[in-house]
């Protein structure tokens, strides 16, 4: 039987930008093809180049063709609550009462498995309708929701990190778990799931006003006992929100002083928001080597406040662009990252659109300690990219009339674009999402 080099092998006609190595200047260090080459073969990136020089030495390659599109990695969104998809663009409040009026009736009902499991598809549908191939999620108080999440993203082969909420007091006593059932629960989870495929469990107290120390102690022993798990939770956010913790936690030096006192301050952290911290705290999380994850349309909706990206960065932070949906107003990490570049205007900065691209792609998933898997398009990681098509409707035909910069493309398409930009979404080299819509 004579070997066919060939066989498996799919390569990808684009415009291809990504970035190949963890970078403090992403605004310089991109890698561009105006007319790139993908190669990839069982689920995984072979070859990233320019098309011409290098087609030859795939002699009937069977080439899908995306001339003039864009792909690029699939996008990583660090933080979002699966059961608040429903609950996207709920009236007039700021966090806490957000949180008692829509977000714990809400995800009351995914204690039912059948109903989560629905919602999971739902869910992860519209993740890759936007171009979103990985994310960090917190799923709700219930251990069978969890459960439906991670079947769901199994079954598309996608590197998903997710938890159940841990919460044991200050929220409705019929969405409450305990210390002891959090710790079953999660660990219960983190041995069905974690490192299953390309499924990552992630301990999540939903934030220190809904655990008690009892609770945050047993979960700061499971992050010791399972130092691969990621951890999870909020920051931050909210003013009110701060007061509250100092009065639940007087003797802690600041808030985020509660989560380090049990062990959950540590790489492999992802704290949401993160808007309005001490000194110390900024220095903690340094020191740490725990994340942020900045979340522009959340902060705007929900009136919390403006993050400081260039303090972060001044810190070497690792930041991480993420939508927060349900207090996050879209699916889209195009979006996110033009509220993130108004945010940043607002704080008297510009937002430079290759260093937003990073901070959703590379710079994520070096933050996650995943860059040898996701976040580029570098030979050996696993094929999860996005096409998109910079010229979706008559605005954007016109503003792209001209030669435009890589630059250029993903500013505009961060301001004007959203799912209608998305052609098509690939996890480990296979399509999970084809526009029904002709991009030609
Ligand atoms: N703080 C605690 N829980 C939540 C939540 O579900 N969303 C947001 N944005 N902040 C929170
Ligand atoms: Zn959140």
């Amino acid at each position: 039987v004579q070997h066919n080099p060939l066989i498996g092998l799919k390569g990808y006609r684009a415009k291809i930008l990504h970035f190949a190595k963890a970078t403090t200047s992403p605004k310089d260090d991109y890698c561009y093809f105006e007319d790139g080459l993908l190669v990839t073969r069982d689920g995984k990136v072979i070859f990233t180049g320019d098309y011409k020089n290098n087609i030859n030495q795939y002699d009937k390659l069977d080439i899908q063709d995306y001339s003039g599109k864009l792909l690029l990695p699939g996008f990583i969104d660090s933080h979002m609550h699966f059961p608040q998809t429903e609950m996207l663009a709920s009236f007039g409040e700021q966090l806490l009462d957000w949180l008692t009026d829509y977000t714990f009736p809400t995800e009351n009902k995914f204690a039912d498995y059948t109903y989560a499991r629905a919602m999971a598809d739902v869910f992860l549908r519209q993740l890759y309708r936007h171009g979103t191939t990985s994310a960090m999620v917190y799923s709700s108080v219930h251990k069978c929701a969890a459960d439906a999440l991670f079947e769901a993203a199994q079954k598309h082969n996608m590197l998903l990190m997710a938890g159940k909420v841990c919460m044991d007091r200050n929220c409705p006593d019929w969405l409450q778990d305990s210390p002891q059932t959090a710790q079953r629960d999660s660990a219960e989870l983190i041995k069905t799931w974690h490192g299953k495929d390309r499924l990552h469990y992630v301990i999540t107290p939903r934030f220190a006003p809904t655990s008690s120390e009892a609770q945050l102690a047993v979960l700061g022993e499971l992050a010791q006992q399972y130092p691969s798990v990621f951890i999870q939770s909020h920051l931050s956010e909210n003013h009110n929100e701060i007061a509250w913790v100092k009065s639940l936690y007087p003797k802690h030096k600041h808030y985020l002083d509660v989560y380090d006192h049990f062990g959950l301050v540590r790489q492999g952290a992802v704290f949401g928001h993160a808007i309005h911290l001490e000194k110390d705290e900024w220095q903690c999380l340094a020191e740490r080597g725990a994340s942020i994850a900045f979340c522009p349309t959340s902060n705007l909706f929900l009136g919390s406040g403006l993050f400081n990206l260039a303090q972060a960065e001044q810190h070497n932070i690792p930041v991480m662009l993420a939508t927060d949906v349900g207090g996050g107003t879209s699916f889209s990490m195009l979006k996110t990252l033009g509220e993130a570049y108004k945010v940043c205007q607002l704080r008297g900065n510009q937002l430079d659109p290759m260093h937003g691209l990073y901070l959703m792609t590379q710079g994520a998933a070096v933050g996650l300690g995943l860059e040898q898997q996701i976040g580029n398009l570098n030979p050996g990681s696993d094929a999860d990219f996005v096409i998109l098509d910079p010229l979706f409707d008559e605005l954007t035909e016109l503003r792209f009339k001209h030669h435009n910069s890589p630059q250029d493309l993903i500013f505009a398409l961060s301001i004007l674009g959203d799912d209608r930009a998305t052609v098509a979404t690939y996890i480990a080299g296979k399509p999970v999402y084809q526009a029904a819509r002709q991009h030609n």
